[in-house]
This record gives structure tokens, C-alpha cells and sequence, in this order.
């Protein structure tokens, strides 16, 4: 990966992660494939919620996790966003299966969680995010692009 680092921040609420996701909409203009990485309560999820609020797509208590359902989509004005969480997807075929590539489009923005398994996204990847805690309320977040 090209591993420039363009934004960093440490983040001490939810709030100001939820608020510096908002603040990335003009990085995150479609069309955009991101890795969200990070452990499992590192706020990957949190940080989605100030994004689709930037654009203008979904309600910030509306973004719940899709580690489940594995894609929500959130469409908006400007883009439409597809949250994918790869949490419990383990082989390039089951990758396939999800069909990530008929969601890619010129208004696409693609913010995939637990991405990095999988070498092909890994190449694929406009923009890394990667969010680290720090301790109970404090998230270290770097952007590479
Ligand atoms: N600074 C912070 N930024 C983001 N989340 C935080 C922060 N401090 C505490 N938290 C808590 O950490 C958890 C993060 O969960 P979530 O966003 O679902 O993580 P992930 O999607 O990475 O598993 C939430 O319970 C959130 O309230
Ligand atoms: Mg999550």
C-alpha cells in the first residue's frame, strides 16, 4: 500500500469520532472504496455514522453494525453508501458471492470493515482508515491515501 498518511487525530468520545467522520466527506467523495481497520470496538462502526451523516444519507443513530446482514445501504444526494462488514466472511468465495463489484459506481462509496483479509481489497483500496484505542474513551485514527 502507498502509505501516505494525510489526517490523524485522537478522538476521546464517540462524539468526536462520530464528529471527525463528518468532517471527511470532501476525502471521501465517490467514487471511493475504504478500509475501515481496526480491532473490534475500535469504532469503525462509529465513525460510519459521521459520514453518512455528512452525506446526508443516513441519520447518525440510524448506522448500525452489518455484521449480520453484512451491507447496508445508506443512499444519499451526493453518494450512495454501502456499509460492509467482512467480520464473518472467510474465503475469496464468499466474497464473490456478496457481489461488491455491482455496487461500484461512479456515486459509490464503498466503507468496508474487516476488508484487509482479503488481498484483492487490499490492492483495491483508495483510502485505509485505521482506528487503534488507546484506552477506554480514546481512539488514535490515521487516514493513509
Ligand atoms: N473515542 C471513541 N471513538 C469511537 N468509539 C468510542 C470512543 N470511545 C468509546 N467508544 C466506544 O467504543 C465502541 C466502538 O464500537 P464500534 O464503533 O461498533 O466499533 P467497531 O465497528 O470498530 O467494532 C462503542 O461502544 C463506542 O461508544
Ligand atoms: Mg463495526
Amino acid at each position: 500500500m502507498s502509505a501516505t498518511i494525510t489526517r490523524e487525530i485522537t478522538t476521546r468520545s464517540p462524539e468526536e469520532t462520530i464528529a471527525f467522520g463528518r468532517a471527511l466527506a470532501d476525502l471521501l467523495a465517490p467514487p471511493k472504496l475504504v478500509l475501515l481497520r481496526g480491532d473490534l470496538g475500535a469504532g469503525k462502526t462509529t465513525l460510519v455514522k459521521g459520514i453518512a451523516a455528512a452525506f446526508e444519507a443516513a441519520a447518525e443513530d440510524d448506522v448500525t453494525s452489518p455484521t449480520f446482514t453484512l451491507v447496508h445501504e445508506y443512499r444519499g444526494p451526493r453518494a450512495n453508501l454501502y456499509h460492509i462488514d467482512l467480520y464473518r466472511v472467510d474465503t475469496p468465495r464468499e466474497l464473490e458471492t456478496l457481489g461488491l463489484d455491482d455496487l461500484r459506481s461512479e456515486n459509490s462509496i464503498l466503507l468496508i470493515e474487516w476488508g484487509e483479509k482479503f488481498p484483492r481489497l487490499l490492492q483495491e483500496r483508495d483510502v485505509e482508515i485505521s482506528l487503534e484505542r488507546e484506552g477506554e474513551n480514546t481512539r488514535r485514527i490515521r487516514i493513509f491515501s
